[in-house]
């Protein structure tokens, strides 16, 4: 479905991504991890054609994407759930979700009940701005906004990140029971309890680079994990 190969991106001189590889098959769940500052948001932006790239191919669903922007990326169905939520604070709940179905492309969206089943809470407040929602609901609502667009693929950038324990659960079975519907995933985590949860396979990331590949249950293991973690 996704294959990358020999990615790098940055900021100016900083090359924050470099010789970045990894492929997730359909249906697949694949964890990019790494400690704070690794490179993980800038490959996955890099990926989505947020950020520009400064090498490398990225294939999806066997067509060349490399030098797509954002938007046609997001209409081939590769859909990209930021890690700093990103929403209009001023849309509504209902609103929110509705721009989300614009990068459906061809695909035909889904009914708004449909993503109200998967998240309840949003249809309680499908009225509420955006701004006014808990962290949880917006992760909730931003998820939504994807699943909007029916994609073949999610990244999710830290859905866990600053949201309660209680709440980081409910997000991991949302995230499963996506999966479950054929969507595969890439999911970019820094716990590797909610890794091992959703993901089958990893990489990990640290000062830019791939420091280690594997299978996700031989990751809790690794000492090479343990020190791209602490390094
Ligand atoms: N807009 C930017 N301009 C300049 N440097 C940046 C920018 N965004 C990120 N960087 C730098 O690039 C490096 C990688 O950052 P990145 O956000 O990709 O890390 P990350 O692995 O996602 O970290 P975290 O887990 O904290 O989200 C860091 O050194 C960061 O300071
Ligand atoms: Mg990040």
């Amino acid at each position: 479905m996704l294959e990358v190969n020999n990615l790098s991106a940055g900021y100016g001189s900083v090359m924050a991504a470099q010789g970045l590889s990894l492929q997730v098959g359909a249906g697949e769940a694949v964890a990019i991890l790494g400690a704070n500052g690794a490179g993980k948001t800038t490959a996955v932006e890099a990926i989505a054609g947020l950020i520009s790239k400064t090498g490398g191919t990225v294939m999806f669903g066997g067509k060349d994407i490399s030098k797509h922007k954002a938007g046609a990326i997001a209409k081939a169905g590769l859909s990209l759930v930021p890690q700093w939520r990103e929403l209009f604070p001023t849309f509504s709940v209902q609103e929110t979700l509705e721009i989300g179905a614009n990068a459906a492309g061809d695909r035909k969206p889904p009914e708004l009940e449909e993503i109200f089943t998967l998240f309840p809470k949003l249809k309680e407040r499908r009225a509420q701005l955006a701004s006014s929602l808990s962290g949880g609901e917006q992760q909730m609502l931003t998820i939504g906004r994807s699943l909007m667009a029916s994609p073949k693929m999610i990244i999710f950038d830290e859905p866990s990140a600053g949201l309660a324990l209680g709440i980081v659960k409910t997000m991991v079975a949302s995230i499963k029971a996506i999966q479950e519907r054929g969507v595969s995933i890439l999911l970019v985590e820094q716990n590797l309890d909610i890794a091992h949860a959703i993901a089958s396979r990893a990489i990990v990331m640290s000062a830019g680079r791939v420091a280690w590949t594997g299978l996700m249950e031989e990751a809790k293991e690794s000492e090479a994990v343990k020190e791209a973690f602490f390094a």
